[in-house]
């Protein structure tokens, strides 16, 4: 159990990457609070861990609404006693290049990508200082550090992500609050499955063979494959991963196949 005892606050954990690692972390032994806007989703994801014996706890919030941050970090706080791993991945995306992103687009994607990163990041430090440490995992992505077609605000948020999470680092190390950020190519969640369906309706299959071909192993990750990740980062082993940017896209940022 690499994640025994430990109490992990994960946002946008109703889905996706958030809801494969909120399974992953309990099953190594992690005492679990999901923070999302989707309360359904939340509720079923808590009841089933609890019901498995996994103890967990949801928490309804927005984490670009101040109120929201605050109380989610007191109520896990006020319930499980401390914050020992903060996963920074609730996200939204938006299509267009900067003409076509209208500004209310902008402004949501930057709201929670960035805003939403800060605010929770804003009220957890405090409680880990106080407690002599943490984790602080931010969500980012491949797009942080290549160019891809008809993503302004999503890249500009990400980026910015991949910027906040270096400076977190040098910011908090001192204090043994360990800030990384994960970088994932595509991965095939329900972000991405909405994408699709609503771009590609009527020709699935072979937007998902599309998918695949970018990858060097011609394979769609999975949102366990990610979560994999995180684990490694908020586990023990990666006490020297320090402001890392780990990148995991099947390869989609270091090469190309030519066919
Ligand atoms: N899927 C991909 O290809 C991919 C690639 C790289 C990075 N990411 C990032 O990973 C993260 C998770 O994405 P996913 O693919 O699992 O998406 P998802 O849509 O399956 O899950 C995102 C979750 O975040 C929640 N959420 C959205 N806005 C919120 C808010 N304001 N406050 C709290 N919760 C909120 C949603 O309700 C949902 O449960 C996002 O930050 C996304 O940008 C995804």
């Amino acid at each position: 159990m690499r994640m025994k005892d430990k109490v992990c606050l994960i946002t946008g954990g109703a889905s996706g990457i958030g809801e494969a690692t909120a399974r992953l972390f309990a099953r190594e032994g992690s005492q679990i609070a999901v923070m999302d806007v989707d309360v359904v989703g939340g509720r079923r994801l808590v009841e089933e861990l609890t019901a498995n014996g996994y103890p967990a706890l949801f928490l309804e919030g927005d984490v670009s609404e101040e109120l929201s941050a605050r109380h989610a970090v007191d109520n896990t706080l006020s319930h499980f006693g401390r914050i020992d791993v903060l996963f920074n991945n609730a996200g939204v995306s938006a299509i267009g290049d900067v003409v076509e992103c209208p500004p209310e687009d902008w402004d949501r994607v930057m709201r929670v990508n960035l805003r939403g990163v800060y605010l929770m990041s804003h009220y957890v430090v405090p409680v880990m200082r106080n407690q002599g440490g943490g984790i602080i995992i931010n969500m980012s992505s491949t797009i942080a550090v290549i160019g891809l077609v008809s993503r302004a605000a999503y890249a500009a948020s990400k980026g910015a992500v991949l910027g906040l999470t270096r400076s977190m680092a040098a910011d908090h190390s001192r204090e043994n609050i360990r800030v990384a950020a994960v970088l994932p190519g595509t991965v095939y969640t329900p972000f991405v499955e909405g994408y699709l369906r609503s771009h590609f309706a009527d020709h699935m299959d072979e937007a998902k063979d599309n998918l695949k071909k970018r990858q060097l192993n011609n394979e769609l990750m999975s949102a366990e494959d990610v979560a994999q990740s995180v684990l490694f980062l908020a586990s023990d082993e990666a006490r020297f991963a320090l402001g890392t940017a780990l990148i995991i896209d099947g390869g989609v940022s270091t090469a190309k196949v030519f066919e």
